[in-house]
């Protein structure tokens, strides 16, 4: 599986701001941690210790922290992972309870300041890279829990790579500027006039699922808009486009199913879509796990959201396309992908997603559906759907004026609404590897 570049997506920060704020805000190194509070490890654990490692285990899941600390050929949470940003590449750090290359020595409290302020045991700040802007949600409680599965983890001595960023982002104290902008520090507060399921729903994914991360646009300053949260956006160094979760022309939730909903996150395809590229990822090292109530709890809140676009879907764009150019569409369609997703595009979902009515594939960024016309992909293995099917690349196959032609038709066929593509968009994606 590939990278991630998640990361990018809150990186960095800008210069101009805040120099001058820097020193008095800093805030200060912890004590040392005191003995007794030498963590548990799992010899010797006791029942609640044990229980209270399996809840950190599964809210560590919740986090995703796997992906991002775990380098694809190393141990798992040494780090290493490398994450290009438009600034530089970071490297990941060891989180494992190593005492001198890990976290071995940090006790629970500075653990939670860390979760909660995004500041480092030796009180520097973290770049955005590490979604503390939402894992500031977390409870206390769950924190602890995630500490102690952390703690109980096999310790690996691993140094940490040091980050290549260019001058000046390579100065955290420039992250006051970007912290004074988007960051606001605070626990996930329970909206009383919704279900508690609303607010369990709402809290995994405000905060450890950190979907905010991707599904909000970035500004040219390296941070999530807050106001546009959940709005969409490209995910810089990566060239995919996270749709946005609140529109109904993009992957606006409100008239789907909630098993649906429930399914595309925890089994990875669903009747109405299948998930790809970063967002299989996502799936196949956290949502996967999710309990069915959780799912479930998430999806209720997802299809919550409010739509930001409240006019109608537009009709078919097909009037716009030259004629020769949907023949030519029609012609590599039939040929290449009615097989798999049927002349009429309803596709056979679960296993070959539907095109028609697919969302996915109309909004207004084409980025995705060329990628996966040039490269393929799967969907994610997962506990639901160990054998996900698959689809072939066609970068091969397809030329630049073939592929915009059989993403331009599937863009306005069967009354999509989708705009007509260029040929032009493509050989930039073409560029890209596979994932
Ligand atoms: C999207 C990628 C990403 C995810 C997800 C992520 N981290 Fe991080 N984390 C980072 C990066 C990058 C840094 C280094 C930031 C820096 O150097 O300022 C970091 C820093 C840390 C640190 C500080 C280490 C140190 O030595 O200062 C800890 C502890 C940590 N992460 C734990 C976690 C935990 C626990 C989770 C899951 C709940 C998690 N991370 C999820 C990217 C991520
Ligand atoms: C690493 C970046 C990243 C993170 C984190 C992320 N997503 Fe996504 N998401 C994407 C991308 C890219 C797509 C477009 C690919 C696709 O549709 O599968 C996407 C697509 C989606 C879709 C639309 C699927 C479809 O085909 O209609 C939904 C719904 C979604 N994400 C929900 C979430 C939720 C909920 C979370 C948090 C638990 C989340 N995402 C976290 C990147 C991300
Ligand atoms: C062998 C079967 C097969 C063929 C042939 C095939 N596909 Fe697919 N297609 C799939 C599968 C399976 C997925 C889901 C993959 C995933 O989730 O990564 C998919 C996903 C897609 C998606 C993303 C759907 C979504 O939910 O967002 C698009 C767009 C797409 N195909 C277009 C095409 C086009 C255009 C062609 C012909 C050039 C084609 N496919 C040929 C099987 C196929």
């Amino acid at each position: 599986m590939r990278i991630g570049v998640r990361i990018a997506i809150g990186a960095v920060v800008l210069a101009a701001l805040a120099i001058a704020v820097v020193l008095s805000m800093q805030p200060g190194a912890l004590p040392p941690k005191p003995a007794q509070e030498q963590a548990a490890r799992p010899a010797g654990a006791t029942n609640a210790e044990t229980l209270l490692i399996q809840k950190g285990e599964y809210l560590a899941r919740a986090g995703d922290c796997v992906a991002c600390h775990t380098n694809p050929e190393g141990k798992e949470f040494a780090g290493g992972r490398p994450m290009p940003t438009p600034f530089g590449a970071l490297y990941s750090p060891n989180i494992t309870p190593d005492e001198e290359t890990g976290i071995g020595q940090w006790s629970s409290d500075e653990f939670y300041r860390m979760m909660h302020s995004g500041v480092s045991r030796d009180g520097s700040l973290l770049y955005p890279a590490m979604p503390f802007a939402s894992y500031t949600k977390v409870t206390r409680a769950d924190s602890d829990a995630i500490y102690a599965y952390l703690m109980s983890v096999q310790p690996v001595k691993q140094k940490n790579r040091p980050h290549e960023l260019r001058f000046p982002f390579n100065n955290r104290e420039l992250l006051i500027g970007w912290r004074t902008l988007y960051f606001k520090e605070g626990e996930y507060q329970p909206d009383p006039k919704q279900s508690e399921q609303w607010n369990r729903g709402a809290y995994l994914v405000e905060g450890l699922g950190h979907c905010a991360m991707c599904h909000t646009a970035i500004n040219a300053l390296g941070g999530s808009k807050e106001s546009k949260e959940f709005e969409g956006g490209m995910i810089p160094n990566q060239n995919w486009y996270a749709p946005s979760l609140t529109s109904n022309r993009e992957a606006g939730l409100g008239d789907w199913e909630l098993k649906d909903i429930a399914d595309l996150m925890q089994v990875g395809v669903s009747k109405r879509a299948t998930v790809y590229g970063p967002m299989a990822e996502v799936v196949y090292n956290s949502l996967q796990y999710m309990t069915d109530a959780d799912a479930e709890a998430m999806a209720v809140y997802l299809k919550s959201l409010p739509k930001r676009d409240a006019d109608p879907l537009p009709t078919s764009q097909a009037r716009l396309v030259q004629p020769s150019v949907m023949e030519s569409g029609r012609k590599i369609y039939e040929q290449q992908c009615s097989i798999c997703h049927g002349s009429d595009g309803k596709g056979h979902p679960p296993s070959y997603p539907p095109l028609a009515g697919n969302t996915s594939i109309t909004m207004a960024s084409p980025v995705n559906s060329i990628r996966m016309v040039l490269n393929g992909g799967y969907a994610p293995g997962t506990k639901k759907n160990p054998r996900p099917h698959g689809m072939p690349p066609f970068s091969h196959i397809l030329d630049d004026d073939e592929v915009a032609a059989v993403v331009t038709y599937i863009r306005v066929a069967w009354e999509n609404s989708g705009a007509p593509v260029e040929p032009a968009q493509v050989p930039e994606l073409r560029k890209l590897l596979p994932e």
